[in-house]
């Protein structure tokens, strides 16, 4: 399965199953993406929505993914408690700081914006490369 039709599922069964709205925003057509790729952004997307559900008491999440000429982009929010994020730290798991080290291996950026009773934002950024550069001159020599 690709990843879209995976995170529509995913959003799914989670308002299914736990009553909160879930506002999920992705490309029409399937991107082009590695399976590494695909794997992080499902993963946070997941780790996000369970978080949402056990620690923020919110009413609604929003999640937009989408594919920028440079990067994919992904951005899920609440509007739920929040939390202190200088308090987050659990390395070698799927929370949010294992989240952040498989983002980074996968060469992207994962940032986490949260403040008590303001919800919680997490971001991540993976470049495509090659997304900027010019096309290779194959006929010059
Ligand atoms: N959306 C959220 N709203 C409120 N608090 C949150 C949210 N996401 C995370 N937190 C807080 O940050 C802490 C760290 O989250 P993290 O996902 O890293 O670990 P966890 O969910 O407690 O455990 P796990 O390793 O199973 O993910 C949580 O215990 C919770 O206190
Ligand atoms: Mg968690």
């Amino acid at each position: 399965m690709g990843l879209i039709p995976a995170l529509e599922r995913l959003t799914a069964n989670f308002t299914r199953h736990t009553g909160m709205r879930c506002n999920l925003q992705v490309p029409q057509s399937e991107v082009e993406m590695t399976d590494e790729q695909a794997v992080v952004i499902f993963r946070i997307v997941q780790e996000s929505l369970t978080n949402a559900a056990r620690h923020s008491n919110a009413k609604r999440v929003d999640a937009v993914f989408r594919c920028e000429p440079e990067a994919f982009a992904l951005e899920i929010k609440d509007n739920g408690i929040g939390f202190d994020v200088q308090n987050m730290r659990k390395p070698n798991t799927f929370g949010l700081v294992g989240t952040r080290e498989r983002t980074l291996r996968a060469g992207g950026e994962m940032d986490v914006v949260s403040k008590r009773g303001r919800g919680a934002l997490v971001r991540v950024r993976i470049p495509i490369p090659g997304g900027m550069q010019p096309p290779e001159d194959v006929d010059s020599a």
